[in-house]
């Protein structure tokens, strides 16, 4: 083994026990930063050597493959469904189903429900071979690239594991990642998510795994499946598992349980149905399994489901109470959300005093009232929300709610875009929620990060009329902030100095932080990159901007849309004569190129290094990626088995072709080459 495979291994070794400890265990042993340090290592050399790099390599977590069509995968032992039951008679009437078939003891193992995705996941000699959704139950989607992103999923195992198995489970999206991400979706002025669970089935098919990375996933694992198991349990299977690197319920806190009676059963219900609150992820109810595989199969199978195992369905969380008022939330885009002043009901261990009601065709649908009695619940949502009124309940005299024409805050007419279920207060310029919260999103620590100012100052010098809008941030002065309220010497001073150091701030974060609809600050970072500087961002067309990598359409037409009004334009010519940075800096410069400018490659076959990082290299030179062969395609990047007829395209058309080994030769000069291989070189027909 060379000396750089050798590292590789260990690195790897190394980091997948890091990695364990810290999501499975609960118990890191070094610093993130230190982690963050072994992982940049492992990074360098994998690129330098692609050759070596491992498809489970720890540095997958991170995400970066891009999947457009996921394969339907057929499950190698049918994904078979729980019967549901809703009442304690049926889990009753289960267990003397099961009695009578067997006639001997029962051990049962009680489990908690999670409420998210199912997945089932492929182990051969020890590493993540595939994982796939559910599907129809007989044949599912692979999404394995997006699946090697979470934390708690080993990719290589450890200990005494089988060759080749599988295991299923729940993909669920913690509470606290979900909160999260709705925070961020909120800032960017886009819609946030309903409930945890439908987030989750969506992220897990999202094209890029670099975002599912980053939206913190978990599995919770609940059984193993394949032939010859040496194991005789249900719960044996899963104790192996936890060996084997998976992270497994845990008993301890009494998220699984075995027993032996019905009783234990419904204390087990019992105890969920009250602290199910309590927990940092959905459930919707708990599942009681037959433990023993030999009496599994006595029970047998119906054609949907196993006769060994049944889920008891928590009914959802509903208290009724009296809706006083709707009131009407303008966010920084100018997106109106109807909110139920109710009157205050306990509901799921906290106080309930409003409830979304989403939008005007909800409102209408339910025909929601002011004064009505409202049924709340909780389900998968964070926000409680109103699901049905008491119309036996409903006074004669009530009115039909008409929803809001105008700006509750500026009186101008609300629009509604078509296909769109949200209205919106169009008086951008002038509406002041829509004011505050812009500058408010300017000044976030991850945009200008203004030391000294924060939302309440912001409130302030809105009042006072000092600022309207970000630029007028930047002709305060110290004499028209010492007269206001709370604003001693020292935090003027801080302030002043704070909107100074702002100008250093990158392009990027400041391009994040004008606030453009969809631009986030990944997608800030994107078009900084491409573009370089402001002015060529701002001439560029929606054609232009949906050539760039992850730039989709609906990105594209919000960033020329907001070039198009003068008011922006204004905005950035005075935000440009103070002195903030609309060009990339030469730290972000680094490890670019326009080495491949004017370049257009295509594609096609399999490589050693990713596609994806193919097409970063070349981006990163300044290279453009195209998707069929014409007779603009500069370079054929020729992999093996690459299709007949591309070839024969490429041919017809006489397009230049390189080998993997050539291409990466054509940017070892220069600095960014940070993909460059010490192989072979070419026997491309070029070099
Ligand atoms: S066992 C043959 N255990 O519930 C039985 N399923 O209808 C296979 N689920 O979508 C399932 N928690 O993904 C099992 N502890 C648990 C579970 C669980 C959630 C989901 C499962 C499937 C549905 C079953």
């Amino acid at each position: 083994m060379s000396k750089v495979n050798e590292a590789i291994n260990k690195l790897t070794k190394e980091l997948n026990e890091h990695n364990y400890n810290y999501y499975v265990l609960s118990a890191p042993t070094i610093s993130d930063y230190d982690f963050d340090i072994l992982l940049k290592e492992l990074q360098v050399l994998e690129e330098k050597y692609p050759e070596f790099a491992d498809e489970n390599s720890p540095t997958k977590r991170v995400g970066g493959d891009i999947t457009k069509n996921f394969p339907s995968v057929q499950h190698r032992f049918p994904m078979l469904s729980l019967g549901n039951s809703y009442s304690k008679e049926e889990i009753i009437d289960f267990d003397t189903r099961v009695r009578k078939v067997i006639e001997r003891e029962i051990e049962y193992i009680c489990e908690l429900k999670y409420d998210g995705v199912a997945i089932s996941l492929t182990y051969e000699n020890g590493e993540l071979k595939k994982a796939v959704t559910r599907g129809d139950g007989a044949s599912g989607e692979e999404v394995t690239a997006n699946i090697r992103t979470i934390r708690s999923i080993p990719l290589m195992l450890k200990g005494d594991y089988p060759i080749d198995f599988d295991i299923r489970g729940e993909i669920v999206f913690p509470h606290a990642n979900f909160k999260k991400l709705n925070e961020e979706r909120k800032k960017l002025g886009e819609p946030e998510f309903a409930n945890p669970r439908n987030t989750a089935s969506g992220t897990v098919k999202m094209q890029d795994s670099s975002i599912v990375a980053k939206r913190g996933l978990d599995c919770f694992l609940y059984a193993v499946y394949g032939n010859n198991l040496s194991f005789k349990s249900h719960y044996q299977g899963l104790t192996n598992a936890g060996k084997w690197g998976f992270k497994i319920p845990d008993e301890s806190a009494n998220y699984i349980k075995r027993v032996k009676t019905i009783e234990q059963i419904m204390e087990f219900i019992d105890y969920w149905d009250e602290k199910r609150s309590e927990l940092p992820f959905d459930i919707d109810g708990i599942v009681i399994k037959v433990n023993a595989y030999d009496k599994q199969e006595e029970l047998g199978y119906t054609a949907k489901s196993p006769r060994w195992a049944i889920s008891y369905k928590f009914k959802a969380e509903r208290v009724f109470t009296k809706l006083n008022s709707i009131t009407y939330q303008v966010g920084r885009t100018g997106a109106i959300t109807p909110v139920a002043n109710l009157e205050s009901v306990q509901l799921g261990g906290t106080t309930v005093k409003r409830a979304s009601m989403h939008n005007a065709d909800q409102i209408e649908r339910l025909d929601i009232r002011v004064n009505d009695t409202v049924f709340v619940e909780k389900g998968g949502e964070i926000i409680p929300k109103i699901v049905a009124v008491d119309f036996a309940a409903r006074k004669k005299d009530s009115n039909k709610t008409i929803y809001i024409a105008n700006c509750p805050e500026c009186e101008t007419p609300l629009i509604r875009k078509e296909g769109e279920a949200q209205h919106y207060c169009p008086n951008e310029s002038v509406c002041p929620p829509q004011l505050k919260g812009k500058m408010e999103h300017f000044i976030g620590r991850k945009m200008m990060d203004i030391d000294g100012l924060g939302a309440e100052t912001i409130e302030q010098l809105f009042e006072e009329d000092l600022v309207k809008n970000v630029a007028d941030l930047y002709d305060l002065t110290s004499e028209q902030l010492l007269p206001l309220d709370r604003m001693a010497e020292k935090s003027v001073n801080n302030l002043i100095d704070g909107l100074i150091k702002s100008k250093e701030v990158p392009f990027a974060k400041v391009l994040f932080a004008l606030g453009i609809r969809y631009v986030g600050e990944t997608v800030a970072k994107t078009l900084v990159k491409h573009f370089k500087t402001l002015d060529l961002l701002m001439s560029a067309t929606v054609d232009e901007l949906i050539e760039v990598d992850e730039i989709g359409e609906r990105i594209a037409d919000s960033v020329v849309s907001y070039f198009s009004e003068q008011r922006n334009v204004e905005l950035i010519t005075r935000l440009k004569a103070k002195g903030l940075q609309f060009e990339i800096g030469e730290e972000e410069l680094k490890g670019t190129s326009s080495l491949l400018e004017g370049l257009i490659f295509v594609i096609s076959g399999t490589f050693n290094m990713s596609r994806n990082d193919i097409k970063k290299a070349i981006e990163k030179n300044g290279g453009k990626v195209g998707s069929s062969i014409s007779k603009k395609t500069s370079y054929l990047i020729r992999g093996e088995n690459m299709g007949p007829s591309k070839l024969k395209k490429a041919e017809e058309l006489d397009v230049s072709m390189v080998t993997e080994n050539a291409f990466l030769k054509m940017i070892e000069q220069n600095p960014s080459g940070d993909f460059v291989t010490d192989s072979k070189p070419t026997q491309g027909r070029l070099f």
